[in-house]
């Protein structure tokens, strides 16, 4: 198990509590930001939504509510369990996002969402998985991701400046201008959309068919 695994299996037990304080960084807006992913996703029964990191299953079990049929991935079995109890109906995979995807994962989403985990990617990484992502993803539908997120290196500079001590030099934020100008390589169009000091929701939509 490697040590990034092991700090999650160990945070799950916390984690929803940790969430819920909202305080700075890195989770202020954490609210906005899960609400801002919901309301933008229109699935309606049946219809197939896929959760790139679901954890606790936090915004997984939102979705579920809908009738939707729910996919989940992950690499904690600890998160993985807790998703597990929350959404019963959901369909929990454990994968390092970051490897081969499992086999299991059927095509065809309705939707793709991913709540606070991109920052743990640098760019290529980032990149990488959006293009395997957009292998999943029906014509017409939506990436919608929610993360730690500036709309620009310098202020991202910015916040790193403010949150010094908070700051975590091993993650990668967002900086919405180092990713729009690779959207159009990876066949899709995007937007950000700034909903806390640090957090904010991007969306992507697939411009080849
Ligand atoms: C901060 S939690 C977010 C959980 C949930 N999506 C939410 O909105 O609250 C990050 C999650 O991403 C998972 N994760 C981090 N790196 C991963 C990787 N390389 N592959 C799969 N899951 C990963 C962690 O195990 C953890 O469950």
């Amino acid at each position: 198990m490697t040590e990034r695994e092991q700090l999650f299996d160990a945070w799950a037990d916390r984690y929803d509590a940790h969430v819920a304080q909202e305080k700075g960084f890195p989770f202020e807006g954490y609210e906005a930001v899960v609400s801002e992913i919901v309301s933008r996703v229109s699935v309606t029964a049946g219809e197939r939504v896929l959760d790139l990191g679901v954890g606790t299953g936090a915004l997984a079990e939102r979705f579920e509510q809908s009738g939707c049929e729910l996919w989940g991935l992950d690499f904690s079995n600890e998160m993985l369990v807790r998703a597990r109890a929350k959404c019963p109906t959901g369909r929990f995979l454990k994968c390092d996002l970051l490897g081969e995807w499992p086999n299991s994962l059927p095509l065809g989403f309705d939707a793709i969402v991913s709540g606070y985990v991109f920052h743990e990617f640098n760019t290529e990484a980032k990149i990488r998985i959006l293009r395997r992502a957009l292998r999943c993803l029906n014509p017409n539908r939506a990436i919608i991701i929610g993360d730690i997120a500036f709309s620009s290196s310098s202020e991202r500079e910015e916040a790193r400046r403010r949150w010094k001590k908070e700051w975590d030099e091993d993650e990668f934020y967002w900086a919405w201008d180092e990713i729009e100008p690779r959207l159009n390589d990876l066949g899709c169009s995007g937007t950000y959309t700034k909903l806390s000091a640090c957090g904010g929701v991007i969306e992507l939509r697939r411009t080849i068919e």
